[in-house]
């Protein structure tokens, strides 16, 4: 019998751990509890994050922020309540793959380690982000949570796609061995207000070239295809698995299809730009189409993402807009 997502009302009297607060995705995650009355812990070492999203967050008098690097060592939790941990702490755009790929292998490992451990002492529920990227350049579509992938294990985008695997599988094994109450999101691409504007991915790249009247640059033919979800629909896709009753994966994201060329034509006539898009070659290991399917968590909750992309697309942009004034 299909077990349904039961949603608190309110968690006062909670804490949440976000490991990764700082972050884009995080700092959504960590203001939404905020507001359901839980105290929010938010760890970070601002390796990708900013420190305006722990200025945001501090303006809630539930919320506590701690500077570390999660996979040295965490802070002294020995005298603190913890009910819930959120290991989203690891850097995600592919301008950090190249850059930062071992700083990423060692948060999705040591990093999830220590939050695991976490977990078991406190008997706290734990949710890992994963990712999309597990799938890799995928042979079925859309992809499947059964879908096991087709990795390329020492391409330039394995650091970040091997490490999610591990820190799936590691997140089993607790779960499997100690019994820690474990949930698992493979998120798909996600935009919004609060990216970073020069993070190399698709939607912030299309969004500022279009802004600036600047030529935007299309990797391959443009056939390929992504799927993008407002972040404020993941943040409630995270919230119904994290309540839901299942340890193993569910795919969250935006259905909806898109190819590259179509992105950036939709994003043109959005933002009423003139830019004319420009062609370069395809990087190594570019998944060629992508699209979750979202059955499962739709068999379990009411979850429907609510933002359209044209309104998403205009939310982030002038967030952008207002980075510049
Ligand atoms: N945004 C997406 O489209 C997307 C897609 C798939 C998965 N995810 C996952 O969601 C999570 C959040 O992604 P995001 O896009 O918000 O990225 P982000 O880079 O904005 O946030 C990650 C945060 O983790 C912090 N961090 C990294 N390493 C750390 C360490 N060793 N110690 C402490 N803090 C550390 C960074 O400083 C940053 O604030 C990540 O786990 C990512 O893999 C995101």
């Amino acid at each position: 019998m299909v077990q349904r997502v039961e949603l608190p009302e309110s968690l006062d009297g909670n804490t949440i751990l976000v490991a990764g607060a700082a972050g884009f995705v995080p700092s959504y995650v960590s203001e939404f509890y905020l507001k359901l009355g839980a105290r929010v812990i938010g760890l970070d070492n601002f390796i990708t994050g900013s420190r305006s999203n722990i200025e945001l967050l501090s303006k809630y008098d539930k919320f506590e922020f701690h500077e570390c690097n999660i996979y040295e060592s965490l802070p002294d939790f020995s005298k603190t309540k913890i009910d819930y941990i959120f290991s989203l702490a690891s850097p995600a755009s592919p301008i950090d793959f190249k850059e930062i790929p071992l700083e990423i292998m060692r948060v999705n490992s040591e990093g999830t380690r220590f939050l695991l451990e976490l977990a078991k002492e406190k008997k706290a529920r734990f949710l890992e982000a994963s990712t999309s990227e597990v799938y890799g350049d995928p042979e079925i579509h859309p992809q499947r949570e059964e879908y096991v992938g087709c990795v390329n294990p020492i391409g330039p985008r394995s650091c970040y796609d091997e490490s999610k695997r591990f820190a799936e599988a590691l997140t089993m094994s607790y779960h499997r061995r100690y019994g820690v109450d474990t949930r698992i999101i493979r998120i798909f691409n996600t935009y919004g207000p609060r990216m970073r504007p020069d993070d190399g991915r698709v939607i912030p790249n299309f969004i500022n070239q279009a802004m600036a009247g600047d030529d935007i640059t299309v990797y391959g033919d443009g056939s390929q295809t992504r799927s993008f979800c407002f972040v404020t629909d993941l943040v409630n896709a995270i919230h119904n698995v994290m309540f839901s009753k299942d340890h193993t994966p569910f795919n969250c994201g935006n259905p909806d299809e898109y190819t590259i060329l179509d992105t950036a034509e939709t994003i043109k006539k959005f933002l009423t730009s003139e830019s004319k898009l420009a062609f370069k070659g395809l990087p190594e290991d570019d998944p060629k189409r992508r699209r979750p399917n979202i059955d499962k968590l739709q068999s379990v909750s009411d979850y429907e993402p609510l933002v359209s992309f044209e309104d998403g697309i205009k939310q982030t942009a002038e967030y952008f807009q207002s980075l510049s004034k």
